[in-house]
């Protein structure tokens, strides 16, 4: 499922004196089992374009087409498409509304014409996938859950409708340390399953070790589109557009400050360590 953009802009309350162009001009293609990351800063319009790629809202102008259809023409079923795209928001446990987790798990499947033993299979699966016991936390009301538990139920109802293309919105922020890495490897397994994966982020350390391709909003466009290792390692375009740098690109700075020159710059803890190995050997 090829997701394309094409000459995409999107202004909210269009016509009124209220207006915000959010985005501009943009275009690109995601092939099939891409792990993306978007980063940029605060209100440069990250959050409206992946609810534009999800087709929650119309482009003011162009178009986004998934697999070679386009949202939002006459000619496609949008509720099919939709089925096969899961969106994490933003605090997403905000969200949870229903009386109990596995009602909750079970929301994006009511319309998908399953018995009610597959619904609760499938229910149990995406729990289980998430780490929470079925039996234990099914009869739960969300709300009677930890932070991070509710983040996982939250998890659990986007994946439960096993998605082609999962876009998240700032998945990790506000979970403890081990909560991320486990949610992040996570990410990773159903990527190697073939998941096209996008992910809006201001963890640079994580899509650093998670991504393979970086996108780079700034006031609604697109500035740079290029491997995670090319941009998460360019020390000067990071600070040039003020959007911090990786723990490792920090300590590869100290290093060279040191006037331990290190000649290509390491995008991974573990390309670190075997620079420092180098260096220090
Ligand atoms: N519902 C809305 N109505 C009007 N303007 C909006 C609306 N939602 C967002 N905007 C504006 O559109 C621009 C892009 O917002 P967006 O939420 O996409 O930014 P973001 O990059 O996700 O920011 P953050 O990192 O803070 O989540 C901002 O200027 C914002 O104020
Ligand atoms: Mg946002």
């Amino acid at each position: 499922m090829p997701i394309e953009l094409t000459d995409l802009s999107f202004t909210y309350a269009q016509g009124t004196p209220w207006q915000v162009k959010a985005l501009n001009q943009l275009n690109l293609t995601i092939a099939d089992g891409e792990f993306i990351g978007i980063i940029g800063k605060t209100g440069c319009g990250k959050t409206t374009l992946i609810q534009i790629i999800a087709g929650l809202m119309k482009p003011t102008t162009g178009s986004v087409s998934i697999d070679g259809q386009i949202f939002f023409s006459a000619k496609t079923d949008r509720s099919e498409l939709s089925k096969k795209i899961g969106v994490l928001f933003q605090n997403p446990e905000i969200q949870l509304f229903e009386t109990t987790v596995e009602k909750d798990v079970a929301f994006a499947l009511k319309h998908a014409f399953l018995t009610s033993s597959q619904v609760k299979e499938q229910v149990r699966w995406a729990l289980e996938t998430v780490g929470l016991d079925y039996e234990k936390f099914k009869d739960l009301p969300p709300l009677s859950l930890s932070g991070g538990e509710m983040r996982r139920v939250a998890v659990a109802g986007v994946l439960v409708i096993k998605p082609e293309i999962l876009i998240l919105d700032e998945p990790i922020a506000g979970l403890d340390p081990k909560s991320q890495d486990g949610f992040l490897k996570l990410l990773d397994r159903f990527n190697a399953n073939g998941t096209t994966i996008i992910m809006i982020s201001h963890n640079l350390d994580a899509l650093a070790e998670h991504t393979r391709r970086i996108l780079v909003l700034e006031d609604g466009s697109l500035i740079r589109d290029a491997s995670t290792r090319e941009v998460l390692t360019d020390s000067l375009f990071l600070k040039k557009h003020e959007l911090g740098s990786t723990q490792v690109g920090q300590i590869t700075a100290g290093l060279n400050n040191c006037n331990l020159n290190i000649p290509t710059p390491p995008l991974t803890e573990q390309e670190l360590c075997a620079v420092l190995f180098e260096v220090l050997s």
